[in-house]
């Protein structure tokens, strides 16, 4: 099990998550990778023998309507949809047992 984020070990809790994993049996290995970045992808794809992947990679900035700016929903957009179309063209055809996408984006 690869699991990516851009801080990788850096990340809060990194350790006792992998140790959770391993006692549960689970190879694990922590890798920082920004996802947003269609290079960072193909690298990491490029070395992993990939069965399945799950993007749940998400920044959160809310705000009202009239505070958003292109920069800010750039900076939404570029981890969830983006990130989703990185790993696409990154996969190509190679067969997956699953690729699933979680993401949400809510407005009024
Ligand atoms: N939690 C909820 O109740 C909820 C409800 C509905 C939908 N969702 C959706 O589910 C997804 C995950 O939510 P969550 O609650 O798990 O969020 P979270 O706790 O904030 O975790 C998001 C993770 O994404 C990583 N990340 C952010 N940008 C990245 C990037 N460019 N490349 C690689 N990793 C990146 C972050 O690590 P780094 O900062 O180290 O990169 C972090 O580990 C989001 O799309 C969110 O909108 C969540």
């Amino acid at each position: 099990m690869v699991l990516a984020s851009r801080r990788g070990m850096a990340a809060e809790g990194a350790d006792e998550l992998c140790e959770e994993l391993r006692a549960l049996g689970a190879g694990v290995e922590v890798v920082a990778c920004d996802v947003g970045v269609r290079r960072e992808v193909e690298e990491l794809l490029a070395r992993c023998d990939v069965s399945a992947v799950v993007h749940a990679a998400g920044v959160l900035d809310d705000g009202v309507v009239g505070g958003l700016t292109v920069d800010r929903l750039a900076g939404v957009w570029e981890a969830k949809a983006g990130a989703a179309w990185h790993l696409h063209h990154a996969l190509g055809d190679r067969e997956l047992d699953a690729f699933i996408v979680f993401s949400s984006a809510a407005g009024v």
